[in-house]
């Protein structure tokens, strides 16, 4: 089964291959690259939360001989000496400086500027009465909320913001998503020298002086980690939230909690349906497949949600969800809570500030982004009373 070319609705096509082919598929990459696509509840789980088996360190795998230079999906696997391909006791160290660095951020403080932001990017548009909520709302306001966790300028985040989708830009030229890569890096280094030398009350102060000792370049590498990884499935969420919202026809009339929206989002549609990945450690067997030694494992992480054993009424999940992975290697607490502080503000802030707004096409017109990695609506038209 081939996974490249695969477009408008992943969620669907994971769910009718693992009930013809079971809880782990073979598929292949883009130039078929070979890997597994992990697709059951349990089996992400076990993948995810079983580090001896299956580790993040890329350097593992046993197909390297059959990636080009230019793999359009190579920022994936690329490995540098970051928090995201550390593994065990530096991991532990990478990953709970970061944690504790981010748990230092006041949540009210956030949220008050979460809707400051909110406020700015309406203001934008508010005159109008018609806006892209995507392109206009949502992922501006992902990266200005990131920008003010990093304690960047605001005036830094139009070039930010095209480097950031550069460097995650899975179907891009490999070249200019590795030139954004870079000058994101050396932003975050200069980032970690001005705090070296002036600290603040930010996450990269907080991250230096934290007693795991970080030197300047794994401080710069952890927060370049950082922003990339925040960045669209936060843009994601808050667009897939007011997807929910707008298509049922809320905020202009019977309302529904914000709550309901994100966690539906969440549910049926999560920003990371997959994850590349895990290798295997060792020869072994999961979901009744033979894996072997250096093998990738891509974590359905949409499909996995979307899994029976996780619904199995099909209506009330008991279970998590896993949209923010499991295990070591899933996004670190408390980021989520982070996240949802400005997805819930962001989803707020509209009906507050335009009553009426509404979908301007009928919601069956909507559509995704093409991608198997990454789920989010492509637009978001709307239309409102124009604010005087
Ligand atoms: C403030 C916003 C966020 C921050 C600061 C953040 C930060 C991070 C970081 C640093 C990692 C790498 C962890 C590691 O490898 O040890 C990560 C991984 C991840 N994050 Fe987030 N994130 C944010 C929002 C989100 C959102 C909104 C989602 C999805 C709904 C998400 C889903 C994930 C997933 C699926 C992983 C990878 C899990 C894996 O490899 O198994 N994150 N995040």
């Amino acid at each position: 089964m081939k996974l490249y070319g695969l477009a408008a609705d992943p969620v669907e096509v994971y769910r009718t291959l693992r009930e013809r082919h079971g809880p782990v598929v073979p598929v292949l990459l883009d130039g078929d690259v070979p890997a597994w696509l992990v697709l059951g509840y349990r089996e992400v789980c076990r993948v995810a939360g079983d580090a001896r088996t299956f580790a993040r360190d890329c350097r593992r795998w046993n197909a390297w001989d059959r990636v080009p230079e230019d793999w359009p999906l190579m920022p994936h696997v690329g490995w540098t000496p970051s928090v995201v391909f550390a593994e065990g006791a530096e991991h532990r160290r990478r990953s709970g400086a970061l944690g504790e660095a981010l748990d230092g951020v006041r949540r009210p403080e956030m949220a008050l500027a979460c809707r400051r932001i909110a406020d700015g990017l309406i203001d934008g548009f508010a005159a109008d009465g018609r806006a892209d909520l995507v392109d206009g709302y949502a992922r501006p306001m992902s990266l200005l909320a990131v920008a003010w966790l990093l304690g960047l300028p605001e005036e830094d985040v139009p070039e930010l913001a095209e480097e950031a989708d550069a460097a995650r830009n899975v179907t891009g030229a490999v070249d200019s998503c590795k030139d954004a890569h870079r000058r994101m890096h050396a932003r975050m280094q200069r980032l970690v020298g001005e705090r070296r030398y002036r600290a603040r009350d930010d996450v990269p102060s907080r991250l230096l002086a934290h007693p795991a000792g970080l030197t300047d370049e794994e401080a710069a590498l952890d927060l370049l980690a950082l922003l990339v990884s925040a960045h669209r499935p936060t843009a994601d969420w808050i667009a897939s939230a007011l997807r929910v919202v707008l298509a049922g026809g809320a905020f202009a009339g019977e309302p529904r909690g914000d709550g309901d929206a994100l966690r539906e989002a969440l549910w049926e549609d999560t920003p990371v349906q997959g994850v590349i990945g895990r290798w295997a450690v060792h020869d072994c067997v999961l979901g009744d497949r033979r894996i072997h030694r250096g093998d990738l494992l891509v974590l359905g992480l949409g499909a996995a949600n979307a899994d029976p054993h996780a619904q199995p009424d099909g209506a009330a999940p008991n279970r998590a969800h896993l949209s923010f992975g499991h295990g070591e290697h899933g996004c670190p607490p408390p980021a989520p809570e982070l996240a949802e502080v400005v997805a819930r503000a962001a989803v707020a802030a509209l009906p507050d500030r335009l009553a009426d707004v509404r979908l301007a096409v009928p919601a069956a017109d909507l559509e995704w982004r093409p991608s198997p990695w990454t789920r989010g609506p492509a637009a978001l038209p709307v239309e409102f009373t124009p604010e005087c």
